[in-house]
């Protein structure tokens, strides 16, 4: 087992939180800043809550907190393999009442963390998954007292540094892959640059590769996406090869 980090303040002392505030509305989601304390010691974690997807009108959402409403784009593609074990359940998502609206909203947040638990596991560069909150999950900040970690494409990384940032993407990569699962949603926007080091964000549509209908599909437009992201940047890729190379060992499972 990887050591949990040693900055994080744990449950078994009695800590406080602070909410710092939103600090980003992305399509799914919303991220907030908390920072907790025990003493003279802190550490700041980011609070990703989904938005709910049940829900009839905006002002619901509003009442919630959240800033944007939300859409079920593509559920039913990122669905296939993780079917319910209830075949009332699993009839309610597919017919998309509300109430399998409620299930599906449920098993999103959750997946998330599976999917950041074994990455990290895996070694993956990954915010560390430090466990469910609310209606969402809490996990390490990438970033400082002074702001977040800038995404990959806004980092305005030189040469070298680019070239460094697709050989760490490269690795993790192949941890990720070798830990058996496709990130399926890989771009630059998913893409943190901290201190020297990429981080990989965004999981809810993560798939295993021994369950998913399209876990190959996704693998390729992850990889053709990040490819061509470094390509236009002057970074040589071989798109076809990396491929290649990661289909072989999802092929392993
Ligand atoms: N652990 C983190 N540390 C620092 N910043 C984070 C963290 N997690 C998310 N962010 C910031 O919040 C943004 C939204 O998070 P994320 O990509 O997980 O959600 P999303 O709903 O898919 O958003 P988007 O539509 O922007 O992709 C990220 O682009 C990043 O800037
Ligand atoms: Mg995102």
């Amino acid at each position: 087992m990887r050591p949990q980090p040693d900055w994080l303040i744990t449950d078994d002392v009695d800590y406080v939180e602070v909410d710092l505030g939103n600090l980003k509305t992305g399509k799914e989601a919303e991220v907030f800043v908390i920072e907790r304390t025990y003493g003279d010691r802190s550490c700041l974690l980011a609070h990703k809550r989904y938005r709910p997807r049940a829900v009839s009108h905006r002002g619901e959402l509003a009442g919630l907190g959240f800033q944007r409403a939300n859409s079920f784009m593509n559920d039913h593609v990122y669905r296939d393999g993780r079917k319910f074990a209830k075949s009332r359940d699993q009839r309610a998502v597919d017919r998309m009442t509300n109430y399998g609206k409620e299930l599906l909203t449920g098993r999103w947040t959750g997946h998330e963390l599976e999917m950041m638990q074994r990455a990290w596991e895996a070694g993956v560069n990954v915010p560390y998954p430090v466990g469910p909150r609310g209606d969402g999950m809490l996990m390490q900040f990438v970033g400082d007292d002074q702001g977040a970690a800038p995404r990959l494409v806004q980092a305005r990384l030189g040469r070298v540094e680019l070239e460094q940032a697709f050989g760490q993407l490269v690795d993790n990569l192949r941890l990720l892959v070798g830990a058996g699962f496709v990130h399926a949603d890989l771009s630059a926007y998913n893409l943190l640059w901290w201190r020297e080091q990429v981080w990989l964000i965004d999981f809810p549509q993560a798939v295993d590769v021994t369950t998913s209908l399209h876990a190959f599909e996704f693998l390729h437009r992850d990889v053709v996406n990040v490819c061509t992201w470094f390509g236009r940047r002057g970074i040589e890729v071989n798109t076809d090869e990396l491929y290649t190379e990661l289909v072989g060992m999802a092929c392993a499972f």
